[in-house]
C-alpha cells in the first residue's frame, strides 16, 4: 500500500497511484522500482565473475597438463615461461592473463597437440581456479614434485620451445 504522511488530503501523487492500483491491480511501491530495475539489470544480463580458489588451481595446474610446459615454484617443465607470481604486478588482472594465454595459444596448441597430443579444454570455472593459483604466492609456496603424479612427470618438456622449433626445422 502506498504511505502517506498527511492524511488529510490524498496528494495528486497518491491520486495516481490509486487509479495506477485500479486499472492494474497492483500497488506501485519501492518493491515495484526495484523489480523493474531487476529486470532492466537481467536484460542486460550483467558481468559474472567466476569464484576463484587458487587451491582448486594448483590442482587443475597439474590435472590439465599446463605442468608440462610451465613451471611454478621450481615444479613443472621449461618449455614456455614459469607461471610464478609477479610480485611486481600491482594487482592480478584476470583479462590481462587471459590476454597473455591467447597471445601465447598459437605457440600452446601447437606444443600441447605435439606432446599431449590434444589441446586442453577449460570451462571458465577452470580457468578462473588457474588464475587463481597463478597469482596466489602462498598457495605457490605449497607446490611441490609431490603435486605431480610420475605419469605427468613424464612428460615434462626439458627445453625452451623455440629450441624445440629449430631442431624441428633442422630435422
Ligand atoms: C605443451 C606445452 C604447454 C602447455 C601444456 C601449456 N602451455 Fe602455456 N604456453 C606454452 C608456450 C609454448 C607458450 C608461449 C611462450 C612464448 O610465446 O614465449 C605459452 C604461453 C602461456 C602464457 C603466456 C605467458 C606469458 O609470459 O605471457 C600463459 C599465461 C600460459 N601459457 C598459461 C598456460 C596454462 C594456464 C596452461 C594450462 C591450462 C598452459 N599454459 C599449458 C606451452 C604450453
Amino acid at each position: 500500500m502506498v504511505r502517506m504522511h498527511t492524511p488529510a488530503l490524498p496528494s495528486f501523487t497518491a491520486v495516481l497511484a490509486a487509479l495506477f492500483m485500479l486499472i492494474t491491480g497492483c500497488a506501485p511501491g519501492p518493491a515495484q522500482a526495484e523489480s523493474r530495475q531487476y529486470e532492466s539489470l537481467y536484460d542486460k544480463r550483467g558481468f559474472v565473475v567466476p569464484v576463484v580458489n587458487p587451491e582448486r588451481g594448483r590442482a587443475l595446474f597439474v590435472g590439465k597438463g599446463c605442468v608440462v610446459c610451465h613451471q611454478i615454484n621450481g615444479v613443472g617443465g621449461l618449455a614456455a615461461p614459469a607461471l610464478d607470481v609477479d610480485t611486481e604486478e600491482p594487482y592480478a588482472d584476470m583479462f590481462d592473463f587471459m590476454a597473455r594465454m591467447w597471445r601465447g595459444s598459437s605457440a600452446m596448441i601447437e606444443l600441447q597437440s605435439m606432446e599431449l597430443g590434444y589441446q586442453i579444454d577449460l570451462t571458465g570455472d577452470e580457468l578462473a581456479d588457474i588464475f587463481g593459483f597463478v597469482h596466489d604466492r602462498q598457495e605457490q609456496m605449497q607446490f611441490s614434485v609431490d603435486d605431480v603424479p610420475d605419469l605427468i612427470r613424464d612428460w615434462m618438456v626439458d627445453e625452451r620451445y623455440d629450441l624445440l622449433q629449430d631442431q624441428e626445422e633442422q630435422e
